[in-house]
């Protein structure tokens, strides 16, 4: 069980803070029920899930579980056996309050009741059936994520013009499903890549039938983004510019070019003749929550139909409700859409999924056999995600995201000012996508780990930062809690760090 600290009596006597510091009150979203003054909360300063105190049954298991896994991670001594809704519980009932999401996946919460009984009825009926006979469920989720791109705006829709935007079935973009982001990216890859090839074939027979002109090895170029992350396959890995991932696993797939986000000035060297698609995420999630600025993609958008590039979005982390728009792009003017979005992580709350939304023109290009899967598009997950879609895209959903993301970054934004010494500025990121940039990278780590024995889960990421991505359907409350245990822990942390 949750077990809430002994109340400690006072607050922490502060160190004077000079007048010209001194915050005022800190903003409130309008619907919260705490007043906060310019002081952190010290409710929590006493560690209550002390990582060093593992029972001995955990212990024994742990052990006989390391002796034949491969440790590719550095995971803290308990089991996680169960969750509901924002919270989770090890197998000692130990209760957590989960700001990690399982990695921004979790969108409605741990053991949704609605996605439990969606999954159980389709266990009984059918799971799997391949992908050379059609099913239920794989056509109807590809209309519904159409009908709402189209809907709430996004791939060249605008925003707020449903009614003009058109139907589903009226045309214009077309869903092909995978497994995880991983295979998301690596076949927006190849279609990129195809595509480049006759794209570049048909410009030069001006016009000529669709598919029928030679394909030329001229345009096979793909510009991504230092910093940015697309997956581990050699594919996605060449597109990801981290050394630490890619390093290991040299020498890549050739034809990756590097660019900097954000840098306008440098999109024209990266992005030319030779370059076939070019792949960003609008909110580079694993490189530190940094977002691409409107400024820039259009740029990019532009400069990719200069030279006939395709341009994909990889919101595979910061898509499909996380912002508070259905798409990360989606609230932005048209001439900053991209021409395929990849999906992946909440698209079934956790049930393994990930699809590719495309334009028709890219469609068209892709024939059949030219790609494939085993698992992808299957019943099972295809009907949980047609649920999961339903009610994410709902405006309802989006606007308590947009409520309480705004709550969360107006408490973060004070803790600069209250940690100087600790944080480095104020919160990135918008909706539920939110990143707490530090002064160095070893007070993340601690954070991390201070915030975990006070039973609050929340994730570092890119340089220096916190990372904030807890289920869509995260309370005000809950946001709260998680912002007070950060600023004991913050507490606790200065009081290490005096001497650092
Ligand atoms: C933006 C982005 N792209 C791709 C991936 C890879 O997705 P997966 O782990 O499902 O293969 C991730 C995973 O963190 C991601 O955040």
């Amino acid at each position: 069980m949750w077990s809430r600290p002994v109340a400690i009596p006072t607050r922490l006597p502060r160190r004077p803070t000079p007048s010209s510091l001194r915050l005022p009150k800190i903003a409130l979203a309008p619907s919260s029920t705490r007043l906060y003054a310019n002081k952190a909360c010290t409710d929590y300063l006493t560690p209550t899930h002390l990582d060093d105190n593992v029972p001995l049954d955990v212990q024994h298991k742990l052990k006989r579980h390391s002796a034949v896994t491969l440790n590719t991670y550095a995971r803290p001594h308990f089991i996680l056996a169960r969750g509901k809704g924002c919270k989770l519980y090890d197998t000692h009932d130990r209760e957590f309050l989960d700001f990690s999401g399982g990695i921004a996946v979790n969108a409605l919460g741990h053991a949704d009741d609605g996605v439990a009984k969606i999954l159980q009825d389709q266990a009984r009926k059918l799971v799997h059936n391949s992908n050379l006979w059609h099913n239920e469920w794989s056509g109807e989720l590809a209309y519904l994520v159409v009908q709402k791109t189209k809907e709430l705006g996004g791939m060249g829709y605008p925003a707020g013009q449903a009614d003009q935007n058109g139907q589903a079935d009226e045309g214009g973009l077309k869903v092909f499903f995978t497994n995880s982001g991983t295979e998301s990216n690596e076949g927006a890859l190849k279609f990129v890549r195809k595509y480049g090839k006759y794209a570049a074939a048909l410009r030069n027979a001006h016009g000529a039938e669709k598919g029928v002109a030679a394909p030329t090895d001229e345009k096979v170029e793909i510009v991504s983004f230092r910093d940015g992350f697309h997956g581990r396959s050699m594919g996605a890995l060449s597109a990801t510019w981290q050394d630490k991932y890619q390093a290991p696993f040299a020498p890549l797939v050739p034809g990756f070019v590097p660019a900097t986000l954000n840098d306008i000035d440098g999109i024209n060297q990266a992005v030319t003749e030779k370059t076939c698609g070019v792949i960003v995420e609008p909110i580079q999630g694993e490189g530190g929550i940094l977002e691409a600025n409107e400024d820039f993609l259009r740029a990019l958008r532009k400069r990719c139909d200069e030279v006939g590039a395709l341009l994909v979005y990889d919101e595979i982390q910061c898509g499909l409700g996380r912002t508070g728009s259905f798409w990360a792009h989606g609230s932005m003017p048209v001439d900053c859409h991209p021409d395929i979005v990849t999906m992946a992580k909440p698209l079934a709350n956790g049930i393994p999924i990930g699809a590719i939304l495309m334009k028709d023109k890219v469609a068209d290009v892709i024939k059949i056999g030219d790609h494939g899967t085993t698992f992808g598009g299957q019943p099972l997950q295809t009907r949980v995600a047609h649920h999961v879609v339903s009610r994410l895209s709902a405006p309802s959903f989006l606007s308590h995201v947009s409520t309480v993301g705004t709550y969360l970054s107006s408490r973060l934004a004070a803790l600069p000012t209250l940690f100087p010494r600790l944080v480095a500025g104020p919160p990135r990121g918008r909706g539920l996508i939110l990143g707490l940039p530090f002064k160095r990278d070893e007070y993340v780590q601690r954070i991390v780990k201070l915030m975990r024995e006070r039973g609050v889960l929340v994730l570092s990421c890119g340089k220096m930062t916190v990372r904030f991505v807890p289920s869509l359907t995260v309370s005000e409350e809950e946001a709260e809690k998680c912002v007070d245990v950060l600023e004991s822990a913050l507490l606790t942390l200065d009081r290490e760090s005096e001497g650092i």
